[in-house]
Order: structure tokens, then sequence, then C-alpha cells
């Protein structure tokens, strides 16, 4: 084992793991900082990120408005004082970006070009055509190369927060290529490793995003928050699950059922308007457009493939310049995953599971309940997403809760010791674990694919678009066999070069962790707020729930849920209305 060492270490290369190193360099130029990822970051999820970010810009919208669709469409779980800090630096991080060199698009005069995003109620989204997050990742990465400072363990995969003194001072990690068992001491460790759709078994996120983060906060000690809230998407591609950007909808894309029929306006969505809207049905949020699909699926009003239930999201009317201008990227997944031309052809879509509102707790700066330990992006619950977050407001959050992190995490280690011995004992302890558990384990009779499929069964029945305590009691008694069977599985595998294998069962075993957060969080909230339906207590109860439900790993290895309260500074709770 070797022992590398660093002042900050974010571990994630994604969004907001760029941003936060970014300014952990800019802000502290004599710190080192390192950022380890186990895929290179450039392949983070957030290259994935397609319809945009949002920040105001435009004449006629307000700081206020931005942060009043963002509570009212988090159904007011959102922190309120997160969201004002939010709003306000949006706009800045956005036009910083846009000097880093990303590119924008704009309109014909040369000003920023900014679409409407559902639950928005006003054009606020930029974009860079529909492939926004590639842009904007490569403009954080190619920005992180011009400082000396960062350096990169690339494809090094994270297996221990390392804990001393009661506070984080570095990690444990496998070096993908060799095998080899290292340890990264650090004053203070910023997690961005993303969220954990990979939990449920369809989904637009990548086979990445396995909870790695949260899962390791979680064992060392810190809450996650909100786990509850588990966002679908209402327009991915049946099988591949691949999302098929809501700025399709954005541009004037409309929601069929299986007799052509607008069928949002059943819902409390508004009006089919002819022509794209500001507001209109089909850029309702995401958590009632997922629900109204299941609602048409129980009215039989939905059509069946090999891949179950879908509707039709129409662009023909759209023409072939705008989908070409403006949504290249749906016409080429559309014809290269589902074989079918969206200028002339309906594209078959179904909710799927997008975005985890839930993650590592963490105060307005990032920090976490465990001293020197830190986290940002869709791995952390700030929480300005709420019990539903808008689309759009991810990437922002990367940038702006990134780069407080950074900052927050920069000062705290600017203060601290180098971490002492005894982080090096516990070290090699980790390196035993992984060697006699995983490397050279021998016998065991489950298999990581039957324990993964069970699992994702189990999400899927229990903590979908819908939820009983029934099937939640069910669930966790489930995913507590799971974990039990775990400790039985075989692995055929005891390679050290680029040990997919292993690497699969530890990942297996963050995603069991993160489930169980889920499933007991989703079970002791009872009532029904944003994404999160429980068809045994359908209402909003402000009385006993407005509150961030906090899953702490117990003594028994079982989530512990307790509650913080919500905090409300200029918006007390309200109905939420969308449509004109
Ligand atoms: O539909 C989309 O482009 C997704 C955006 C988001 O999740 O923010």
């Amino acid at each position: 084992m070797d022992r590398f060492a660093c002042d900050v270490l974010v571990v994630g290369g994604g969004g907001a793991g760029l941003r936060a190193v970014i300014a952990v360099a800019e802000t502290h130029p004599k710190l080192r900082v390192a950022v380890i990822s186990k895929v290179y970051p450039m392949r983070s999820h957030t290259v994935s990120a397609e319809g945009g970010a949002a920040a105001v810009i435009k004449a006629g919208d307000s700081l206020d408005a931005h942060a009043y669709d963002t509570i009212s469409g988090g159904d007011w779980l959102s922190d309120q004082d997160a969201v004002e800090a939010f709003v306000r630096e949006a706009p800045e991080e956005m036009l910083r970006l846009e000097h880093w060199g990303c590119p924008w698009s704009r309109e014909p005069d040369g000003h920023i070009a900014v679409r409407p995003f559902g639950g928005m109620k006003i054009e606020r989204t930029w974009f860079a055509a529909d492939k926004t997050g590639f842009h904007m990742l490569h403009t954080l990465f190619q920005t992180t190369l011009k400082y000396d400072a960062i350096e990169r363990y690339d494809e090094w995969f994270v297996t221990k927060l390392l804990v001393d003194a009661g506070r984080c001072q570095g990690v444990v990690a496998t070096e993908l290529a060799t095998g080899k068992i290292q340890v990264i001491t650090a004053k203070a460790v910023i997690l961005c490793t993303g969220g954990c759709g990979k939990v449920f078994p369809f989904t637009t996120n990548a086979n990445i995003k396995n909870g790695d983060g949260m899962a390791l906060a979680y064992r060392a000690g810190a809450p996650l928050k909100d786990m509850e809230f588990v966002q679908y998407h209402p327009t991915g591609l049946p099988f591949t699950g691949i999302l098929i950007t809501e700025a399709a909808r954005a541009e004037g894309g409309w929601l069929l059922n299986k007799d052509g029929y607008r069928f949002l306006q059943d819902y409390d969505l508004g009006k089919p308007e002819p022509k794209p809207v500001l507001r209109s049905m089909e850029l309702g949020p995401r958590d009632r457009l997922s629900q109204a699909f299941v609602k048409e699926q129980e009215k039989g009003r939905t059509l069946e493939g090999p891949y179950g239930h879908y509707v039709h999201l129409d662009l023909r009317h759209l023409g072939a310049r705008v989908i070409d201008t403006k949504l290249p990227f749906v016409r080429e997944l559309c014809l290269k995953y589902q074989n079918i031309d969206p200028v002339k052809e309906m594209i078959p879509v179904r909710p799927v599971v997008h975005y985890m509102m839930g993650g590592v707790s963490t105060d307005i700066h990032g920090a976490t309940p465990l001293p020197g330990l830190y986290a940002a992006g869709e791995a952390a619950c700030v929480s300005i997403n709420g019990a539903n977050r808008l689309g759009s407001n991810s990437l922002t959050e990367c940038l702006v809760f990134g780069a407080r992190a950074g900052e927050a995490a920069a000062a705290f280690a600017a203060a601290q010791r180098e971490p002492g011995p005894s982080v090096l004992a516990q070290a090699d302890d980790e390196g035993r674990r992984l060697e006699e558990k995983f490397r050279r384990k021998t016998g065991g009779h489950e298999r990581i694919a039957t324990l993964r499929a069970e699992m994702h069964e189990t999400m899927e029945e229990s903590a979908g678009i819908y939820r009983t305590g029934a099937t939640l009691e069910k669930a966790a008694e489930k995913l507590q066999s799971l974990q039990e069977r775990f400790g039985d599985l075989a692995l055929a595998d005891h390679s050290y070069t680029f040990n997919t294998e292993l690497t699969a069962a530890l990942e297996l075993s963050y995603m069991l962790d993160v489930a169980e957060a889920i499933v007991h969080s989703a079970l002791r909230r009872r009532e029904s707020r944003g994404s999160h339906q429980r068809t045994d207590f359908p209402a909003r109860d402000d009385a006993e729930f407005l509150a961030h439900s906090l899953a702490y790993r117990g003594a028994d290895g079982r989530p512990r849920v307790e509650y913080l309260p919500v905090t409300i500074t200029r918006w007390p709770p309200g109905k939420r209305v969308y449509g004109r």
C-alpha cells in the first residue's frame, strides 16, 4: 500500500467535483488538492445531461420567481435559505462558465438563449443545444488543467473514508488498473459522486451511479437526508431508459396516450395549447407528469410493448429544422437506439428513475455533520430540491454548491494539522478486509447478478411512483435478507488488473445500503408530498412531516430515521398550482 497526501481531496470528477476542485485552487492556491474518480472525469455522468441549467437572466424574470418555482416545485420541503443562496449565485456561476469557454446557445441578436423547463413559470434554462452537460463538463475539465496544484487519481475507486479523532482524514481506494490498495490522507474530503439511480432497474443513470459517496458517508456516521424522494423523469426510452430531454417538450413536443389524446389536460396541469407556450401542460413538474402516466395506465389508456407500458412523445409538428437545430441529440438517440426518426414518427416513452432529491445531509456550505467531510451535487442534499427537483436546477446546483463546498473545505483544511498515524492503521485494516472478504475469498453461494436483480425488483415494486406501507415493510425485510446473503457472495475473479467483478461487488454493497435508507425513510413518512406518494396516506401533512428525514446507520446496521425541521424564510407552505 502506498501513501499519498493532499490537503483537500474531492471524490468524483463530474460537474460538482470539478467545480469544487477549481474553487479550492482559486481560493487557496497553496493547498494541495486532488480529484479521485472511478472513471476518467470526462466520462462522469454529468456528460450525459441534455436539456440545460437554470439561472435568472431574462428581462421579466427575478430571483424571487426562481426561488418560488423551486420551492413550490419541491412541495415546500426545500430549505429556503439554501434556495435563496442558490438563485442568487446561479447567474454568476453561469456567466463564469461562459468566460471559461462554455458555448451557450444564443439568440440571433447574440443574447444568451433560454428555454422554458418543467415547473419553471418563465424561460430561464440556459442550454448548449441538447448536449449541455457535455459542454459544461468539458469547460470545467479544461479549466482544471490550468492549475498545477490539482492532481488527479483517475480510475481509482474509493472503498472507505478514514475517520479519526472525530474528523474525516482521507480515503482508502483501489487503483483499478493494478488492483493496488492505496491510501490518500487529506485534511478535508468532498464527496461529489452523484446519485444512485442504479438501485432501480429502469433508469436514465449511467452504470457508475451506485450511491458510492452516499454509502461511504453513511458508513462513516453521517446521515442521509430525504432519501425517500426519488425522481422519475416522464420521458425515457422503453428498454434502455435513455433520457429524451424535457427540452423536447420545451420546444413544443406533446405527450399522447394510445388514443392520440394529450392526456395531461385531465390532470390539473393546464390546457392543450396548440403551439409551444410557457407553462404548457407538457411542462408541468416531473412528479405530476409521472403520476399522470400511472393513472393513464390504470385507465387502460397507455400502449403496451415488449418493455412494458408507454405513451408517445410527438415532435413531428416541430419539423426537421427545429429538431435539427434545437434537439439534434434527441434525433440521434432515437435513430440509434430506437430505430425511429422523430421528424416522421412518434417516440415511445415511459417514466424512468432519473434523480435523487436526497443525499448526504449538508449545510449551506456543503459541510456534513462529520467534521472534515463535505458533499455537493446529486450525492448531497443541501436541500434546495425538496420533495421534487425542477428540471435544469441540478446542473446549476453542481456549480453553486460545488464552489461553496470547495471554498468551505479549503478554509477548513487550511486550519488543520496533518492526519496522524492512526489513520494508516485503519487503512491497513481496510486493505485486509478487501483481501479477505473479496480478493482471496473462496466458497460462497450467491451471485452478484442475482442479488442485484432481486434488489431491483424490490425497489421497483415498493419504492416506485406510488408506494404503500405494506409493500415498504416487505421491502425492508427483503433488503435485510439481501444484506445477509451478500456475506455469502461467490467471487470467481481473483485477479488484480481491472477486476470488474470486485468493483461490481463493492458497488452492490453500496447500493444495498442506499436502498435500505430509501425504503426505511419512505416507510416512516406517512404522507404524500412531491415524488413520495403513499396510497395509504394520500394527503400532504405539514403538521407532522414538514421536516427532512435523516437516515443514520444504526448499531445493528439498519437505518434509524430522525427528523430535522425545514427552514422557511419567506414562502409559507401553499398549494402547488400549474397551468394557466
Ligand atoms: O430532461 C432533461 O434534459 C433533464 C434535465 C435535468 O434533469 O435537469
